[in-house]
């Protein structure tokens, strides 16, 4: 598959050369607090991130009063099976919890978990188990429905997650596309608008706005085939040219820039060396 080729031959590429630094370690993590405190007495550090099972859950509860009780969404399943681009573009899921407004009406209808979930689409070789009907409850409902429930789901994070290279925190997802582990569908007939393949472009990085801050790792290119367009500009990213917007690490503390998907579901913030190369693994 050509499609394919191309994917590989850019997420096994050898690592572009990040320029040396010879900013200090300490220097860089102190940094971070101190220009904290003097700017708005409150330390800005990411926080810890949860257990590596719960990092990306979703808990879908908008209507738990009027169904079989809040649903539970993982990412660490689902980003293993497919792109971020084909659920949230192509299907349109929000990028916050709780945003889209997901509804039993809805997947029955074939749109949001319904355009997968509906018991005929075959993805891994199998139709994929129905989201809502009007049947009574049955076990399938409660897969989905599954807060509180025990021994209904058939995926669980330490069985599934086994054999899959593991990095600082987690699952390294890059890691695993690139053996070959997973290989995430951009895809789905019905679902997805054919495009024209993706047009081969420079890669390039983010410059840091500060001479002292180590040189940032970000391949443009990589974050494309994960993302698509769309994911990025305009709402995240919406300067769209380079070296003029201030990516701040307060701002992406916050959730913004870098920080809408770090922190959330791509690799946490606190995992400073993979953005600036040659920092200290430091877990606060
Ligand atoms: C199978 C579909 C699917 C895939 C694949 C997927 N997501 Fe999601 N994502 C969702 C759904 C569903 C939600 C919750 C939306 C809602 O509740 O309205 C969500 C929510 C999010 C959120 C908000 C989380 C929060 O706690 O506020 C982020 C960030 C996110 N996704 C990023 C990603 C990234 C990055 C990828 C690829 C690595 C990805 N998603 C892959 C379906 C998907
Ligand atoms: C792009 C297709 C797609 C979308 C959209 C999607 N899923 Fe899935 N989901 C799958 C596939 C494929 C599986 C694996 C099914 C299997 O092996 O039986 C799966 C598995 C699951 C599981 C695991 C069940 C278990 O027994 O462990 C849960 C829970 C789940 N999905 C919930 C959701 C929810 C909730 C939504 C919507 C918010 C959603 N999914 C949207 C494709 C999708
Ligand atoms: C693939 C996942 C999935 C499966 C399987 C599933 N649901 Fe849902 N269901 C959802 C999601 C997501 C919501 C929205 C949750 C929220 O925000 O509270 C929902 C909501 C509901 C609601 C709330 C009322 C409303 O208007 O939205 C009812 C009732 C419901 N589901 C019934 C069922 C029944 C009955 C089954 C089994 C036949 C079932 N669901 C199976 C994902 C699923
Ligand atoms: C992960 C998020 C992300 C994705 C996905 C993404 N971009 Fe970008 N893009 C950025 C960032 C960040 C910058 C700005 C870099 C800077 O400010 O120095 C940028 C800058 C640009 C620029 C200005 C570059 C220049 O040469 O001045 C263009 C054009 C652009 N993106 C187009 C695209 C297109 C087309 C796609 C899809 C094929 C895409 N982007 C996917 C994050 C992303
Ligand atoms: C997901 C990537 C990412 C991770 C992880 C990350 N940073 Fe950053 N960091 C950035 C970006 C992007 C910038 C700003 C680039 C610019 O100047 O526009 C930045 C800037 C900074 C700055 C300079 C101040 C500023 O706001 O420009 C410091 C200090 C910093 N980071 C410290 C850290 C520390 C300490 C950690 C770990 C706790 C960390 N960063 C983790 C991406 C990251
Ligand atoms: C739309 C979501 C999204 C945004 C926004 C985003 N990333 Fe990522 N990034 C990902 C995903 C998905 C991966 C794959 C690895 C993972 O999930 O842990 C990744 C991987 C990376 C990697 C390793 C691969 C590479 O590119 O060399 C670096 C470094 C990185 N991100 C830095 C950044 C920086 C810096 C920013 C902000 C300028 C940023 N990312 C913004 C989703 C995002």
């Amino acid at each position: 598959m050509p499609t394919y080729s191309i994917r590989k031959k850019i997420l096994t590429g050898t690592p572009r050369s990040e320029g040396a630094s010879s900013v200090c370690a300490f220097i860089f993590v102190a940094a971070i607090f101190v220009v904290s405190v003097a700017a708005s007495a409150q330390i800005y550090l990411p926080q810890s991130p949860p257990q590596a099972s719960q990092y990306g859950q979703v808990l879908l509860n908008n209507h738990a009063a009027r169904g079989p009780g809040p649903v539970v969404f993982d990412h660490w399943l689902h980003r293993s099976k497919f792109t971020c681009r084909l659920c949230h573009v192509d299907i349109g899921f929000a990028m916050q919890a709780n945003a889209t407004g997901v509804s039993a009406t809805t997947n029955a209808q074939g749109f949001h978990c319904g355009a997968c979930h509906n018991g005929t689409t075959a993805l891994d070789g199998k139709p994929t188990f129905p989201a809502c009907s009007s049947q009574p409850e049955a076990k399938t409902c409660h897969r989905c429905h599954s807060v509180g429930k025990e021994e209904v789901r058939q995926y669980t994070y330490e069985a599934y997650t086994a054999k899959f290279p593991k990095a600082f925190y987690g699952v390294d997802w890059e890691a695993a596309e690139k053996f070959g582990m997973i290989q995430p569908v951009d895809f789905v007939e019905g679902l997805s608008v054919k495009r024209a393949p993706m047009k081969s472009r420079e890669d390039f990085s983010v410059k840091p706005h500060y001479s002292w801050v180590r040189p940032i790792a970000f391949s443009h290119e990589k974050h494309t085939i994960w993302n698509g367009c769309e994911l990025c500009h305009p709402e995240i990213f919406p300067a769209a040219e380079r070296g003029t917007a201030h990516y701040s690490m307060f701002a992406n503390i916050e959730g913004q820039y870098c920080g809408a998907c770090h922190g959330k579901v791509a690799f946490p913030l606190n995992n400073c060396q993979k953005c600036h190369s040659g920092a200290p693994v430091w877990v606060p």
